[in-house]
């Protein structure tokens, strides 16, 4: 189904006419799909109905507590990496047993709530980290139910950035040293070892290296179960990539068609956790055009959205389809422009050298491909408010956050 069809010439989420949503809610303004949403889910529950598993939906990628919710009442658990993460999880409902809780720099507060909260499972980062989990646990009366992040060291071959299970990276324990760390772990009496976890990277474009991985893991579960460490689950991670420009990621159904022969061998409880691959497509930046400005050099179109909304063409070179708002706008003559917002930075650009449809000043341009890794890393550089975020049901919207007030900006600060 095509969430941002246009109807009328207009350009719609749903069925609600994005000119008409930034007319109520104004602009700049996230806007999500909640069909979008649930059929990603349902394609993992689908592609993964074979085998025991609980999609554990990375909330870093949108921790908004209306999508955390949605997800959470389709049947999704949460993947998280804080204890912020696990105070929006359990706020939108999402049972502690379905929560599980990954992350390098756990602190021994996080590790305590999460423990209060019975969460399925840490995934645990390194031995120091195993060490000072048995101990809070210990002291709660508790075991923590632990897997360790094993590196499998095999290139995702994707952006350097979002690159994790490399050796060189810092998440992860070492795969040659994961025998060692398991046999302390089970050793440890606040700790009890349930599972396996790895996790290579984001916005993955192939197959080949979430296959190579799991093998690698699977052996390791043979390994440890020779050696009496019986792991029940085994979390095979995120990052399956979307779609922004003309890559063809596999579907759920590609990757699980791949994975599940030697996952339902293994006779364990799956865990995934995506994120980009749930809510990515699944929502836009909505900006209007204040400025046209033309050079001898360039032509700019300066919206009202900048880098402190969506940080992602800046940080990565990500690449963001646009699109006017105005179907109209499209029989227009195409011009090469860079789409620049308002910040103070010239690494504020949402689009470079960008053949667009030419726009004029108030048009609207929709951000494509904006729902994951959107909002969640936006700022308040230049004190610039962060922007309202708006979930569409069919004919119907909900502000699902609404738009930052300066009042809100300056909260907590004081006037020596
Ligand atoms: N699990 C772990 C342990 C992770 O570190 C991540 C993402 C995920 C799951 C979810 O991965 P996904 O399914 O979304 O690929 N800000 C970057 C992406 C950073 C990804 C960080 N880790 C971006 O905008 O591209």
């Amino acid at each position: 189904m095509e969430h941002f069809p246009y109807r009328n010439f207009d350009l719609c989420c749903e069925r609600v006419p994005l000119r008409a949503l930034a007319a109520a809610v104004g602009t700049p303004a996230y806007v999500y799909a909640k069909s979008a949403l649930l059929e990603s889910l349902d394609a993992y529950h689908r592609a993964f109905a074979a085998i025991p598993h609980l999609v554990c939906y990375s909330v870093k990628a949108n921790s908004n507590l209306g999508v955390l919710a949605t997800l959470a009442r389709a049947g999704a658990g949460a993947d998280i990496v804080s204890g912020g993460e696990l105070y929006r999880a359990r706020r939108a409902g999402v049972p502690g047993t379905r929560i599980i809780f990954s992350g390098v720099g756990k602190t021994r507060e996080e590790m305590r709530a999460a423990l209060e909260a019975e969460i399925l499972m840490f995934n645990v980062e390194s031995r120091s980290e195993l060490r000072v989990l048995d101990e809070v646990a210990r002291e709660l009366g508790t075991r923590a139910p632990v897997a360790l992040r094993v590196n499998p060291d095999v290139d995702p071959q994707t952006h350097p950035y979002i690159a994790t299970g490399l050796r060189t990276s810092k998440f992860g324990i070492p795969y040659a040293e994961a025998l060692e760390a398991y046999d302390e772990a089970a050793g440890l009496k606040g700790l009890e070892v349930v599972g396996a976890d790895m996790h290579i990277g984001s916005q993955l474009t192939k197959t080949t290296p979430f296959g190579d991985a799991v093998a690698r893991i699977a052996a390791l579960v043979k390994t440890l179960r020779e050696r009496s460490i019986d792991v029940r689950m085994v979390d095979i991670g995120g990052g399956l990539g979307v779609r922004y420009r003309d890559e063809v990621p596999p579907t759920q159904a590609q990757y699980a068609t791949l994975l599940l022969p030697v996952l339902s061998e293994l006779g364990v409880t799956v865990l995934l956790e995506p994120g980009r691959s749930i809510v990515g497509n699944a929502g836009v930046l909505l900006t209007r055009v204040l400025y046209r400005k033309e050079t001898r050099e360039k032509t700019f179109i300066v919206v009202d959205a900048a880098m402190n909304d969506l940080i992602r063409p800046a940080f990565y070179d990500a690449w963001h389809e646009i699109r006017p708002v105005d179907e109209a706008r499209l029989g227009r003559p195409v011009e090469r422009v860079d789409v620049v917002g308002p910040v103070c930075e010239s690494g504020d650009f949402l689009a470079k050298d960008r053949e667009l449809a030419e726009s004029e000043e108030g048009d609207l341009l929709a951000v494509m491909s904006a729902g994951a890794y959107g909002f969640v890393m936006s700022s308040n550089y230049n004190t610039r408010p962060r922007a309202v975020e708006v979930l569409v049901d069919g004919d119907r919207y909900t502000i699902v956050r609404r738009r930052e007030t300066y009042e809100d900006l300056v909260a907590g600060e004081t006037v020596l």
